[in-house]
């Protein structure tokens, strides 16, 4: 940041990992972006499945491989390139910018919301810019307007003080693999739908246009399907993938593990069995409203047979705006200029848990305009950014700058 020309370059101390923050306030009577980005990552394992080291960006058939190029340090990078060519071009940008990268949204953004609210004076904008977000496709640029919240949680199941002889005990004990696995069965019915009581309460239905729209969006199921390896699609009855994924709520095992798994045979009785379990939830649910009910409800129907702790671990809102606000639509702009096609408009399935923060703390609009791609390992081994979707991003970026001082 300090090489291309930004001011105020510093690393701003949080309780867990530091906000990086750079700026450039040259603009005076220009709108002002609030850039929105995330420097960490998700972990690289499993190591062995990646065909280039994951922390040594390399370039092959047109994708950049790293951990991060797409989620989130190649779109962060994006504007670096954009706000560089502004400033040796012109020796100016056409609006004022201030960053902020932080290091924790992997983990559920826990010290961003206090840091918000901690330099509200300093982070004075009238518009966030975020790109960490994929496209709607390969050639169709998108603007999302929606995200999913998340909450989050380890359950941790005792049957025994130690694995136990199946020969000996089995029968007259509890198997602590069997009841999570009967537990975690009965959390939703047979068309998808959640169990756990009052936990569609504050669910916003989705609108008929907005039915409409996505129904016009060129997806292709069966692509879908063959993309990812997907036998048959699942979800909750009366609604379509894309409805299922941006604007349904979910319950989802994330990791489970219990006894022997090694090779060969054990009998045994587990001591133990513990599984992760996260919920995707849609506006206008409250994560900390919902976890009560998920405790609750995990409570009432673990058997006596067992002790049981369950263990909230991180979250984060739900948030959706409406798109007919100027900076949405100077972003179509910038994005036609960039792409050479107009954008659709999205919601995503997945979380960024500052985004409602922004709203909420600093009453700001957000622009979320990325550039990832659905196939490109976000998360996975083998993460990628194509080549011309970054370019394409950067020349965009560059000009979304342009088309947010027009909104002046
Ligand atoms: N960039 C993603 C969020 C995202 C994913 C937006 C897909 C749109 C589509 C972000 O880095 C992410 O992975 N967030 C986590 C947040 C969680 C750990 C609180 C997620 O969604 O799992
Ligand atoms: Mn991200
Ligand atoms: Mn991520």
């Amino acid at each position: 940041m300090r090489r291309i020309g930004l001011g105020n370059v510093r690393l701003i101390p949080t309780p867990g990992n530091p906000v990086v923050y750079g700026d450039w306030l040259g603009a005076p009577g220009a709108p002002t972006i609030l850039f929105y980005g995330h420097y960490d990552v998700q972990p690289v394992d499993p190591l062995e499945l990646w065909q280039s080291p994951p922390f040594e960006a390399t370039i092959r058939d047109g994708e950049i491989f790293a951990r991060g190029s797409a989620d989130d340090k190649g779109q962060v990078f994006m504007h670096f390139k954009a706000v560089e060519a502004h400033l040796k071009q012109n020796g100016r940008l056409p609006v004022n910018i201030k960053f902020i990268l932080e290091g924790e949204e992997e983990v559920g953004s826990a010290n961003l919301d206090n840091f918000i609210r901690d330099h509200k004076s300093d982070l004075g904008a009238d518009v966030v810019v975020i790109s960490d977000s994929p496209m709607f496709a390969r050639g169709i640029p998108s603007i999302c307007y929606g995200l999913r919240g998340l909450v989050y949680f380890q359950i941790d199941l005792r049957g025994s003080s130690t694995d136990l002889h199946s020969g000996s005990f089995g029968g007259a004990v509890a198997n602590p693999a069997f009841v999570l696995s009967q537990m975690l069965a009965q959390m939703k019915d047979r068309s998808g739908r959640i169990r756990i009581p009052g936990f569609y309460d504050a669910v916003v239905d989705l609108k008929d246009e907005e039915r409409q729209a996505w129904a016009s969006l060129p997806f292709n199921e069966k692509q879908y399907r063959k993309d990812f390896g997907i036998p048959k699609v699942f979800g909750e009855t009366g609604y379509t993938t894309l409805e299922r994924t941006w604007a349904r709520p979910t319950f989802e095992v994330n990791g489970l593990m219990s006894g022997f798994t090694g090779e060969g045979a054990k009998t045994v009785l587990p001591a133990l069995a513990m599984a992760k379990v996260s919920m995707r939830l849609v506006p206008n649910q409250q994560p900390g409203k919902i976890a009560e009910l998920i405790e609750a409800h995990v409570k009432d129907v673990a058997p006596k047979t067992v002790e049981l702790k369950i263990t909230r671990m991180h979250g984060g809102k739900p948030w959706m705006t409406s798109y007919d606000n100027p900076y949405v639509q100077a972003a179509g702009r910038a994005i036609e200029k960039g792409f050479g096609q107009k954008p659709v408009f999205t919601r995503e399935g997945g979380s960024i848990p500052v985004v409602s923060t922004f709203q909420e703390e600093l009453g700001l609009p957000s622009v979320l305009f990325g550039v990832g791609l659905p196939d490109e390992n976000a998360h996975a081994p083998n993460e990628k950014l194509d080549v011309a979707n970054f370019q394409g991003g950067i020349i965009a970026s560059a000009i979304l700058y342009d088309e947010i001082a027009k909104t002046r």
